[in-house]
């Protein structure tokens, strides 16, 4: 009888065994609690909000790009696109939607090039001539009708509220207006919505956008069709062709959100999910922490450490130049940049005492463009996404009737092989431009994991992004917090222009001698870059934390 018992219960048993050996690498529970970071306060709120009405995290994230797109219109919009990875705990599904936006049909690679073949200064940047085919509206549709819970109206109320209702004038909005004054100045009606009788506004001072309520609207009711098909896209091909751009209503309707497998790799034992092409954050990410598995970072003195995670930027960069573009046009060898064979390759001529050179010759420095969210909600689903309408308040021009402000994602191409755009950023042949082709992003919405704990993390920051995003892997790989992953100082190489840029408190005077000593040319920076949103889940725990970057005015809330 016994053993007919042993016998009956074996397989059952056994199942229990498995399970409990393999249990550190399962799913270990679920969060303690939902943690959302963002760049803007309301946004933070609303995603909450949304949880609340039960939502899940891409409800959430949803409600997040909206609001973002009502109250920081210098940073992301309906009038732009970005990369959302996205994490589904059921079945642990993983995906980049790319909302990226695309080239309208009529462009070409000398677009923005006079008789000569000269790049005409500006012509990338400002007005609608600069404007991609948004993607923004199509990817909230799209994630809402794929992956949420509620109903896209629902969670599309948080931002037609506050578009309605207006926002108060922050401290930051006003840096990124007087950095755009003239441009804003220029368009009746961006200058009519952003600023007050064609001045900065004061602070505090509300923000209304009754005609973006309007379009939030037609997004809610009908989805992308409201944005791309009919009345609204006609008005919105109008308003850009009566000033001088070159978009159709095809353009618009053929506009299609693509999901792609986002580009992985693994750094001293932690997973790395990064953003696939058109961005080239993931693989450049890849690259630099391939190259530095090779060292034992936290053997390393300074400034040897910091000179060698340049080294590892300075060669990933030139890659991002060599070999990335939108990958339904170019041919990428994603698997062979992101292998560690690769890039044990790439190391091997860094010296330990001097500074590799660049070749060429490139003078431009910025980032302050751009936004990005964390979210984790109770189930462990998560995501990390980062928006953009390119340089701040984009294009700088709305198109009439509409509320939308327009992004200048094409200066994202390489207007002319070798020529930097606004980042001092070089490409070649793989990212120039073409009609219905997505421009090469930095933007690197991320995910890091293990059995033991779950970083979801992103900043913007033109160039920057993909070493800020590497300066906090390496944080972490220290067994450091968000706050610090957040809040370290930070620098940055990109190989052209061939130079450290770094944050007013990254280095001391002796570190920054001995650097020179080695090679490197030194380009200290005025003001901190950079507005990275993190979450944190340790799974062993349960326990969350949540971290906004200090140098800008977001929230990290957990609840
Ligand atoms: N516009 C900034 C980026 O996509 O990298």
């Amino acid at each position: 009888m016994m053993s007919r018992l042993l016998v009956k219960k074996a397989p059952l048993w056994g199942l229990f065994c498995v399970l409990f050996f393999l249990s550190p690498f399962l799913s270990a529970g679920t969060p303690s609690a939902a943690a959302i970071a963002t760049a803007h306060p309301l946004a933070t709120e609303a995603g909450h909000e949304i949880l609340k009405r039960g939502g899940n995290a891409f409800d959430a994230a949803v409600a997040v790009s909206a609001v973002l797109a009502v109250v920081e219109p210098y940073s992301s919009g309906l009038g732009g696109g970005g990369f959302w990875l996205l994490h589904r705990a059921s079945d642990g599904f993983e995906t980049m939607v790319d909302g990226r936006e695309k080239a309208p049909m009529a462009a070409h690679r000398d677009l923005y090039l006079d008789k000569k073949g000269e790049v005409i200064p500006g012509l990338s940047i400002n007005g609608p001539l600069a404007a991609g085919i948004p993607g923004e509206p199509a990817a909230l549709a799209h994630i809402s009708e794929r992956y949420g819970r509620l109903p896209l109206n629902d969670v599309l109320a948080p931002a037609i509220i506050i578009a309605e209702t207006g926002f108060p004038v922050d401290s930051h909005y006003l840096r990124m207006a007087t950095w755009r004054l003239e441009t804003l100045q220029a368009w009746k009606d961006a200058s009519a919505i952003f600023l007050h009788q064609g001045g900065l506004p004061a602070e505090g001072a509300a923000i209304r956008q009754p005609e973006l309520a309007e379009t939030l609207k037609q997004l809610a009711v009908k989805g992308a069709d409201g944005f791309y098909r009919g009345d609204l896209a006609k008005r919105l091909v109008d308003g850009v062709r009566e000033a001088g751009g070159i978009w159709t209503l095809e353009d618009l309707a053929d506009y299609r959100v693509i999901e792609r497998a986002p580009v992985k790799g693994s750094f001293m034992g932690l997973k790395i999910t990064s953003a696939s092409p058109p961005s080239s954050g993931g693989i450049a990410l890849i690259t630099m922490l391939n190259i530095l598995q090779g060292f034992n970072l936290p053997s390393l003195e300074q400034p040897q450490r910091t000179h060698v995670i340049v080294e590892a930027m300075r060669r990933a960069y030139r890659d991002r130049a060599d070999y990335l573009g939108d990958p339904d046009f170019v041919d990428i060898p994603v698997e062979a940049l992101t292998h560690p064979w690769y890039a044990a390759g790439l190391a091997r001529d860094i010296q330990m005492d001097s500074a590799s050179r660049s070749v060429g010759n490139v003078s431009h420095e910025t980032g302050r463009d751009t936004t990005h969210f964390s979210i984790l909600d109770r189930e462990g689903n998560r995501v990390a996404a980062t928006l953009s309408i390119n340089y701040p308040f984009g294009s700088g021009f709305v198109v009439p009737g509409t509320g939308v402000l327009l992004n200048d994602e094409m200066d994202d191409f390489s207007a002319s092989p070798g020529v930097p755009n606004v980042y001092g950023l070089v490409g070649a042949e793989a990212n120039a431009i073409a009609g219905g082709k997505r421009m090469l992003s930095s933007m690197s919405p991320t995910f890091v994991e293990d059995e033991q704990q779950l970083a979801v993390l992103g900043t913007p920051g033109g160039s920057r992004i993909i070493t800020m995003v590497l300066l906090g892997i390496l944080e972490m790989a220290e067994g450091n917090g968000p706050k610090q992953w957040v809040s370290r100082p930070r620098f940055h190489h990109q190989y052209l222009p061939d130079q450290i840029q770094f944050e007013p408190d990254a280095f001391s005077e002796s570190q920054r001698k001995q650097l020179k000593n080695m090679g490197h040319r030194l380009k200290p920076l005025k003001h901190p870059y950079g507005n990275m949103q993190a979450v944190y889940w340790n799974k062993k725990t349960g326990q969350v934390d949540a971290a906004s970057d200090p140098r800008g005015l977001g929230l990290a809330k957990i609840e």
